[in-house]
Order: structure tokens, then sequence, then C-alpha cells
């Protein structure tokens, strides 16, 4: 396993641990040990404003494993995890039984740290600690170079990352570039929290998790769609996340639970490196 630092900020020093951090308020949601009280009570606050929105990390996970086989089974053969978050298994690693290359990318040094040390004996697997706004600093980092080959497709996941950042003109920038770097053929899956489904109710969660220093920003479907670009959408399209795969356990949970809409597409292959 490759393990690259390319941050020195955050640290884990005291207020690492003493503020909600999202990662570890997802992994409240999803069962995890991992947390400390600012995150329980953030997670509590959270559900007592919006009671499915343990079943909406739920239903996150779910579409991130179902995705990475999906991927899989097209035969790409490489992954790139952004935003990865803590190692809730099964992770890309597990899914794919560690034969191809896979890249995690996050910038908590809690979560990094965990990835270097679950992970430690896949000898293809890299983790990367970068912020992945902009993008520039890790896709042309050497490990990246290094772990995928841009004369192939790469899978590329983006889940529950991109709400955690509500400067729209950032986003909009990474997700061009980062559609920009991808080879032609390879899939762009998103998860991203909206309000469509449930309005008043994703309006007073936003406003909880800000009262517990998490700012997020709930996106509109045709804004979600806009960070796909000309990719061309598979299955259903972007539709709630627990639907997007009709096999899945949660296709037939009320959108509401999903609070958010999922998307996966390709790159069109007459538009390499183009966006
Ligand atoms: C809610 S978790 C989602 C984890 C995983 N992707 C999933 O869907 O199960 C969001 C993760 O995105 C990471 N993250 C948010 N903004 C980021 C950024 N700019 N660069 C790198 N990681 C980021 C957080 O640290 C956190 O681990």
């Amino acid at each position: 396993m490759t393990y690259v630092e390319l941050l020195t900020e955050p640290r884990l020093d005291d207020a690492y641990y003493h503020s909600a951090n999202a990662s570890r308020v997802y992994g409240c949601f999803l069962g995890d040990s991992q947390n400390y009280p600012a995150d329980r009570e953030a997670a509590r606050a959270a559900l007592a404003v919006a009671p499915w929105v343990q079943q909406s990390a739920r239903i996150n996970r779910a579409f991130q494993v179902q995705s990475y086989t999906w991927a899989r089974d097209t035969g790409v053969r490489q992954f790139l995890d952004l935003g990865c978050g803590w190692p809730h298994h099964p992770v890309l690693y597990d899914v794919l039984d560690r034969k191809f290359p896979v890249v995690y990318v996050d910038h908590d040094p809690g979560v990094t740290a965990h990835l270097s040390t679950e992970l430690d004996q896949g000898d293809a697997t890299t983790v990367i600690r970068a912020d992945i706004m902009p993008t520039a600093s890790f896709l042309t980092s050497a490990p990246m170079r290094t772990a995928i080959d841009l004369d192939r497709p790469v899978a590329v996941f983006l889940g529950d990352v991109l709400p955690w950042w509500p400067d729209d003109t950032v986003v909009w920038q990474a997700m061009s570039e980062l559609r920009a770097w991808m080879p032609a053929g390879s899939i762009l899956a998103i998860t991203h929290l909206s309000a469509d489904f449930a309005p008043s109710t994703v309006a007073a969660l936003a406003s909880t998790y800000a009262e517990h220093g998490l700012a997020v920003r709930p996106r509109p479907c045709e804004e979600i769609a806009e960070l796909f670009g000309d990719f061309a959408h598979q299955g259903p399209g972007l539709c709630a996340t627990g639907r997007w795969h009709p096999e899945g356990p949660y296709a037939r949970r009320p959108a509401e639970h999903s609070a958010a809409f999922a998307g996966i597409a390709v790159k069109p292959t007459d538009k390499r490196r183009s966006a």
C-alpha cells in the first residue's frame, strides 16, 4: 500500500476531536464506534429534525457498494474514491477482491490514518490525504500518476462529498477539471443531498448541521445534473439514491428517505479529456 500526505492541516489535535466532523457524524448513522461527543450531539440533533437521516446514510452507503460492483462489471479496472470516508466495509478494496488499483482520497487525517492501517495488505492500494478542491494538487501528484493509467477508463466515486462544499464556484471548477482529466469511457458516480423531496425538513437539517459547525449545501436536481457535464447517464438516470439500483434493498423506500440524488454517467469516447 502507498500512503501519501499532501496536506499538513488539519491535524489530529484537540480541535479535531472536539468538533463535529462530517465523516464521523455519517459514521454515527452507520453504527460506527469511531466518534466523539460532538459528533454524537450533531447526529442526535439531525435525527430530531429529520428522523429518516439514518436511513439516508444507509441508503447512500448501499448505493456506493452496489455501484462499485456495477462499475467493476462494466470492465473498468481502475478506481478512484474521492472523499472516501471512514472504511465502512465492504469498501472498494473488498468488492474488487484486491485485484485492481484503487486510490482513496480524503482530507480528514483520521480517515486516511485509519485506511492506511486497515488496507495495508493491498499492493494495488493508494491512500492520499488531499483536498479534492482544488483538484490539481492531487490529480497531478506523483502517486496518482503512478496508480492511474490515463490511457484506460477509470471509475470515480463521489459519495456524499460535494454537499459539504457550499461554494458553488469551487465545486463547479473542481468538477470541470475532474471530468477533463478522466479518460474517455470513464465512469462518474455521484450522490448529492437535495431538498427537492422534503424541502422544509432538509432546510431544517442543514440549519441544524450549521449550528454544530458543519456547513452543508443541498442542491436541486438540475444543479446536481450539471455536475456530470455531458457524460451519458446510465441505468435509470439521475434519481433518488435508493432507486438507482432497482434490485437494491431500498428501491421501494420513499424518495424522501434518500434525501439525495444519485447518478452514474460515462464520459463519451469521442471527448477524450474535454469536459
Ligand atoms: C459523508 S462522508 C461520505 C463517505 C463515502 N464517500 C460514502 O459515500 O460512504 C464525506 C467524506 O468526504 C470527505 N471530504 C469532504 N470534503 C472533502 C474535500 N474537499 N477533500 C477531500 N475529502 C473531502 C470527508 O472528510 C468525509 O470523509
